[in-house]
């Protein structure tokens, strides 16, 4: 009886040390992957981190996945600040939805609004990069 309690008790209690290890990893790379945002990306500030990316990256042609991969991805990938998230079709049609399609949120998107800022930090970004950046996080 003894013996077969220690069986169950044993594995369970490594179980249990593993979830919270787990969780607690889990915990400090979300912690990691939101510090840039919040440090570097400040409303009417130049996003330091993202700029010293672009810079590097010269004048060579870029993809809408370069482009949300130094710029968009910061917030969008993980949904900061109420940023609609990358591949939440729903989320970003409403949007669209309210602003006469992706024309509107596209115009927004180059004002910037509310934490969303100007050309979303890609400066040099044009209408067309910005709107093919769009339609590959949004799926519109
Ligand atoms: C610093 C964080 C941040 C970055 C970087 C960022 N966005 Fe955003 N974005 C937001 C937030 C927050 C919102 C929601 C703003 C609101 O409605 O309050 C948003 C909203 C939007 C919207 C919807 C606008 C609307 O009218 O509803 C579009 C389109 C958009 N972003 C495109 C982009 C693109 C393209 C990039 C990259 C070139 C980008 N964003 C980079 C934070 C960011």
């Amino acid at each position: 009886m003894n013996l077969i309690k220690k069986m169950l008790v044993a594995p369970t209690a490594v179980l249990a040390l593993w979830a919270v290890a787990a969780q607690a990893a889990t915990d400090e790379e979300i912690a990691e992957r939101l510090k840039p945002v919040g440090e570097v990306c400040v409303m009417g500030e130049e996003c330091k981190g993202v700029g010293a990316v672009a810079a590097s990256a010269g004048g060579a042609a870029r993809t809408a996945d370069d482009i949300i991969a130094k710029h968009c991805g910061a917030c969008h990938t993980p949904g900061v600040l109420g940023a609609p998230k990358v591949g939440d079709t729903a989320a970003w049609k409403a949007r669209a939805d309210a602003k006469g399609g992706l024309d509107g949120i596209l115009a927004t998107a180059i004002s910037g609004i509310n934490a969303m800022p100007p050309k979303g930090t890609c400066a040099d970004c044009s209408d067309d990069e910005l709107r093919g950046a769009i339609q590959k996080m949004s799926g519109l």
